[in-house]
């Protein structure tokens, strides 16, 4: 499985045929330095929850590539809403088993709620995603805090988990390496700050945080790739 960073939380995974897009935030990403335009060949997007830097640029990337979200229900049905009509919904402990591979929903302490036309539509419950392809596991934890949620995890033999640690809305480094304590996946990389002022961090002090308990941690910008 070959994991590309976009920046903030967004990823693109290549397994097998498939091209999977995660949390799809382009437009107004300070972060990234790729374009909706650019998501080509895209079979997939996973949305972790409602807030407008994860659903980002879903309907228009979706719509033209004739891509399948899986979300929550929720927000599956807002979607369809939108004229979306490849949608899969799951929910929180929920697994479905894709042409690529399984996706398990997993949970998620945070907020889902969907800004629109300065209304606020109900975004079901925020989650994660661990997705398990060619044989390897990738979490992706959303947007959380620190929560005992995560036990559940251990017996997962993460390979590959995507933190956030950018504080105020998610985990910062102290708990973030929490987190890494409880489930111990193989490899760690940070996500989710430094995109807005106050979600700063210090990535270099994570790395050595999860170093010193012989977790492996990849810093990537936006465009990087490693293959797990
Ligand atoms: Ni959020
Ligand atoms: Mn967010």
């Amino acid at each position: 499985m070959k994991v590309y960073f976009l920046g903030h939380a967004t990823f693109k995974l290549e397994t097998g045929n498939c091209r999977i897009l995660i949390d799809p935030f382009f437009t107004g990403n300070p972060q990234t330095n790729a374009s909706a335009d650019e998501q080509t060949g895209i079979d997939y997007i996973l949305i972790t929850h409602g807030h407008s830097d994860h659903i980002g640029d879903c309907v228009s990337i979706a719509r033209r590539e004739k891509a399948m979200v899986i979300a929550n229900f929720e927000i599956c049905n807002y979607l369809s809403s939108k004229g979306l009509e490849k949608v899969h919904p799951l929910h929180l402990g929920g697994k479905h088993k894709f042409d690529f591979g399984k996706v398990k929903m997993t949970p998620a302490i945070h907020g889902s709620g969907i800004f629109e036309d300065n209304k606020i539509i109900y975004g079901g419950n925020p989650g994660g995603f661990l997705i398990e392809a060619e044989q390897v596991k990738f979490y992706h934890a959303g947007d959380t805090g620190l929560t005992v949620e995560m036990q559940l995890l251990q017996e997962e033999n993460i390979n590959l988990a995507a933190l956030p640690i950018g504080g105020n809305f998610v985990m910062d480094v102290e708990d973030a390496f929490r987190a890494v304590k409880i489930f111990k996946p193989q490899q760690v990389i940070p996500i989710h700050y430094d995109t807005f002022p106050v979600i700063k961090a210090d990535p270099q002090k994570f790395k050595q945080l999860v170093e010193g308990i012989g977790v492996k941690c990849a810093i990537m910008k936006s465009g990087d790739m490693i293959e797990i």
